[in-house]
């Protein structure tokens, strides 16, 4: 099977575990659930948020072919969604990282609440950006 196909059927699932994860988190406001600790659930959702941002740069890498064309290529996309997407992408992540960093030491606090409405702007962004490619998936 092409990578390319391998890497976007993971991307897809990935990115409903994090909308999920995301909810849940925003629903827990802290709590715990399930029997679980409340950072057992944040640290489940960073996991997956890792594997997330693994995903999405073997999903710009094989996309974009060879790195060092990434920035010509990226400016001379006309489709400002795509761009916004790459941007937001990165913002998140590196957010996401920070965050990990603040609320394992300090607990919950702004990064994350920050980390959480970019992050959930990009996961919204990207969804639409699947919705709109979807029949790829299917022409293989
Ligand atoms: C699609 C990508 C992601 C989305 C949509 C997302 C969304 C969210 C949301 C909505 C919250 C709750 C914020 C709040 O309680 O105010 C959150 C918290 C958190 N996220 Fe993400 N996230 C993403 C990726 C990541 C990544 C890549 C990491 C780490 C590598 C990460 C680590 C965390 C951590 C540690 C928290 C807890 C922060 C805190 O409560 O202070 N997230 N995220």
């Amino acid at each position: 099977m092409k990578k390319l196909y391998v890497v976007n059927l993971l991307l897809a699932v990935v990115a409903i575990v994090m909308l999920a994860s995301s909810i849940l988190i925003e629903v827990l406001h802290g709590a715990d659930w399930l029997g679980m600790a409340n950072h057992f659930w944040v640290a489940l959702h960073a996991i997956f948020g890792i594997l997330m941002a693994i995903l999405v740069f073997a999903h710009l890498r094989l996309n974009w072919a060879r790195v060092s064309a990434w920035l010509t290529r990226f400016k001379k996309s006309s489709n400002k969604v795509t761009k916004a997407l790459v941007i937001l992408s990165i913002v998140a992540f590196i957010s996401g990282f920070a965050a990990i960093f603040t609320f394992f030491t300090s607990g919950h606090g702004p990064v994350g609440g920050i980390h959480g409405k970019l992050a959930l702007v990009f996961l919204i962004i990207g969804i639409g950006h699947f919705i709109k490619r979807i029949k790829w998936y299917f022409k293989k």
